[in-house]
């Protein structure tokens, strides 16, 4: 069991529609080879047309019993941490991806990231409506809701976003045509922020309510976002190979990206409220939850070519 979750993959992105992606992390070859089918940018786009899903759809009901009924108030606070980094990454990330999508310099890849602003239009929602019927927070709009909330992130959260990444997509927004600046924006976005943050904490979040027992339709909900976040960072490193093998500049872009962003990156991993590095989260170590986050970079490094 161990041995499988440090490994990147699950039973849960064992199956069909996860695998679907061709997300490098979920392939055990790509420990071995950089020699692997990744999908392309139009067979992306048609794998989003096939994955589509409703947050309307979800019923809350059993998760708002277990909330405050089985989950004690110190646990909640403890879990509003993930649920706050989640809640506000979704929303940066879906209104920084415009510049991203308009500097990207086919036609295929600005419709398949079209298609992942919707995406990220829906996980805001998802995290909405989780709070909403649940009763999370008690705040009347959404932008009351994210006020309220991300009194809970710590610093480097900000750091990443409101700097590393807002600096890029800045710069974007005024020279589109800047291909290095492209590649360390969809470095950061598309390896860091997706692939090793986001889906580090989806999994960790997910086996802990599975484990629980606890919100199900939560997670029911997560499942179909971490799915979304596969088919984005297939899309990161089909793009990033891409560049990497087109001109040594953009490999080094990345690496550049990568060193500045993944120490960043760890301190996000750490909630503010934990003083030393010997906590649990999720009923995981620290050290647990970055070898993982480490084997799904190193696969994805290893097949854009730099691993
Ligand atoms: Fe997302
Ligand atoms: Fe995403």
């Amino acid at each position: 069991m161990e041995a499988r979750e440090a490994s990147g993959t699950q039973p849960r992105t064992e199956r069909a529609d996860f695998q679907a992606t061709a997300d490098p992390a979920l392939m055990e070859a790509a420990d071995r080879t950089a020699d692997v089918k990744l999908l392309d940018y139009k067979e992306l786009y048609e794998l989003w047309e096939r994955q589509q899903w409703q947050t309307q759809e979800l019923d809350f009901s059993r998760d708002r019993e277990d909330w405050h009924q089985r989950i004690s108030p110190e646990e909640r606070f403890q879990r509003m941490y993930g649920l706050s980094s989640f809640f506000i990454g979704e929303q940066k990330v879906a209104e920084e991806l415009g510049p991203i999508m308009r500097a990207a310099p086919t036609e295929d890849q600005k419709i398949f990231l079209c298609t992942q602003i919707a995406d990220e239009a829906r996980h805001v929602r998802f995290f909405e409506r989780f709070y909403r019927e649940v009763g999370v927070l008690e705040a009347d709009g959404l932008s009351e809701m994210l006020a309220e909330t991300s009194a809970h992130l710590n610093d480097n959260f900000g750091r990443l976003f409101d700097e590393m990444l807002a600096q890029r997509t800045a710069r974007l927004s005024v020279e589109p045509e800047d291909t290095e600046a492209l590649v360390e924006a969809v470095t950061l976005y598309h390896m860091v922020i997706e692939g090793m943050l986001a889906l580090t904490g989806q999994h960790f979040i997910m086996d802990f309510n599975e484990r629980e027992g606890t919100l199900p339709a939560f997670v029911e909900g997560f499942q179909k976002v971490a799915r979304d976040e596969h088919r984005h960072v297939a899309f990161g490193s089909v793009f990033l190979r891409e560049k990497a093998h087109q001109d040594e500049r953009y490999k080094q872009a990345i690496q550049r990206t990568l060193e500045e962003s993944l120490p960043v990156a760890d301190g996000v991993l750490s909630p503010p409220w934990a003083e030393e590095d010997d906590f649990e989260l999720f009923g995981y170590s620290l050290e647990e939850t970055r070898e993982f986050a480490g084997t799904c970079l190193m696969r994805r490094l290893k097949v854009i070519g730099l691993g």
